[in-house]
C-alpha cells in the first residue's frame, strides 16, 4: 500500500490531499478571495496567498486523514502549467518536505491530473473508465478533447484555436459586471432565464479543433449594443443573457465531442477541469447516455476545479512506474515549447 502527499499551486487555490493507493483520504482546499476584487487572479498576490497557506493546508490534510507525516511514501506537486511564482511554492514545499523525510518526489502535469481525476476513489466514487477512452478536458486555461489511451499516453484530438471555455464564460460574466471567476455565477443565474432568448454566433471550426473569440465578440457586441438603446438592458435580462451565453457554449463544446466520438468509435466519454462543473454540460453528458449510447464519466464536483486529490492519483500511477524527479526539478509555466503538456 502506498500513501502520497499531494500538492497542488499552479494558479489560486491552494490545496493539499493525501492518498492510501487510489483511495482519498482526505482534500483540503483554499481558495484566495483576494483576486475577486481585480476581476482576475493576480499573480503577485496569488503567490503570496500561497506562502500563508501551504503549510496549514498540509498540516490539515494530514490530520484529517489520519496519517503522520513519518507514514507517507512519496510527495507528488504540481510542476506545471500553471503561474510560475504559485508553483515555485508547492515545488519548493515538495523538494523540503520529500528531503526532510527522505521519501520520493513525483512531479504531474497540472492537466494529465485533471482527466486521470476520475480514477480516485472515495467511499461514494469508485466509477472509473476503462482505456482507451475520450476526454474533454475544460478549464480556464485549456480546452481539449483527448484520447486516453493509459495512464501515460494521451492523444490530442482536438484544441481550441484562441481562448479556453472558462476564459470565455469568465470574459462573459466581466462583460455583465459579474464577480471572478464568471462561470459558477452564470451556471446560478441561468437556471432562471431561458437559453433562446438572445441569438449567439456558434463557432464553425473544420475538424475537432474549437473557437470561442467569435461567441465572446458576438456576445460582446449584444450587449454594447442593447446597452446603447437602454442603459438597464443588463439587469432586466441577467437571468436570459447567462442562459444564452452558456447554451452557446455548451452546445459548441458537445457538438465536437459527439463528432469525436463517432470518429473513433469510443463511446466511454468524459469531462474534467473547471467548466466540467457546468449544470447544462453535465446535464448534456448525462443525456448522452440515451441519445448516444455513451457511457458517461461526470466527475464530482470536488474534483472538477483545481485540487490536490487528482495530482495524488496521477502521481500515484507514476509512483507505480518508479517515475522520480530529484531537487533539481523546476517548475514549467507553459505547457508548450519547454515541454508538450499532453505528450
Ligand atoms: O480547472 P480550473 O479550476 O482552473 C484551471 O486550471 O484553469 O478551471 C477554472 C475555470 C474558470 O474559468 C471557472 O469560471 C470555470 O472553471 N468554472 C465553471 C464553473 N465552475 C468553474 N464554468 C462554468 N460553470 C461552472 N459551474
Ligand atoms: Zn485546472
Amino acid at each position: 500500500m502506498i500513501r502520497i502527499l499531494a500538492i497542488e499551486s499552479s494558479c489560486d487555490d491552494t490545496s493539499a490531499a493525501v492518498l492510501e493507493d487510489d483511495f482519498l483520504l482526505s482534500n483540503l482546499i483554499a481558495g484566495q478571495d483576494v483576486h475577486r476584487m481585480y476581476g482576475g487572479v493576480v499573480p503577485e498576490l496569488a503567490s503570496r496567498a500561497h506562502m500563508q497557506n501551504i503549510v496549514p493546508v498540509v498540516d490539515s490534510a494530514l490530520k484529517q486523514a489520519g496519517v503522520r507525516k513519518e507514514e507517507l511514501h512519496a510527495v507528488a506537486f504540481t510542476r506545471g502549467p500553471g503561474l510560475l511564482g504559485s508553483l515555485l511554492v508547492g515545488v519548493s514545499f515538495a523538494k523540503a518536505f520529500s528531503a526532510a523525510l527522505g521519501i520520493p518526489m513525483v512531479e504531474v502535469n497540472h492537466l494529465e491530473a485533471h482527466v486521470l481525476s476520475h480514477f480516485l476513489r472515495t467511499s461514494q466514487y469508485r466509477h472509473a473508465p476503462r482505456f482507451p477512452f475520450l476526454c474533454l478536458l475544460v478549464s480556464g486555461g485549456h480546452t481539449q478533447i483527448l484520447k486516453i489511451e493509459s495512464p501515460s499516453r494521451f492523444r490530442i484530438l482536438g484544441s481550441t484555436l484562441d481562448d479556453a471555455a472558462g476564459e470565455c464564460i469568465d470574459k462573459a460574466a466581466k462583460i455583465m459586471g459579474l464577480p471572478y471567476p464568471g462561470g459558477p455565477v452564470i451556471d446560478r443565474l441561468a437556471k432562471e432565464g431561458d437559453p433562446e432568448a438572445f441569438k449567439i454566433a456558434r463557432p464553425r471550426i473544420a475538424g475537432l479543433d474549437y473557437s470561442f473569440s467569435g461567441l465572446k465578440t458576438s456576445f460582446l457586441y449584444l450587449v454594447r449594443d442593447r446597452l446603447a438603446a437602454d442603459p438597464g438592458f443588463i439587469e432586466k435580462n441577467l437571468n436570459n443573457l447567462c442562459a444564452s451565453v452558456q447554451k452557446a457554449l455548451v452546445d459548441s463544446l458537445m457538438e465536437k465531442l459527439v463528432k469525436s466520438s463517432l470518429q473513433t468509435g469510443i463511446k466511454q466519454v468524459a469531462i474534467a477541469g473547471g467548466v466540467s462543473a457546468n449544470s447544462l454540460l453535465r446535464k448534456e453528458m448525462e443525456a448522452g447516455q440515451e441519445k448516444y449510447g455513451w457511457e458517461a464519466f461526470i466527475p464530482p464536483f470536488s474534483f472538477t476545479t483545481d485540487n490536490a486529490a487528482m495530482v495524488g492519483i496521477a502521481g500515484l500511477f507514476k509512483f507505480r512506474n518508479g517515475d522520480f524527479c530529484d531537487l533539481s526539478v523546476v517548475p514549467y509555466a507553459r505547457a508548450k515549447g519547454q515541454r508538450q503538456a499532453i505528450p
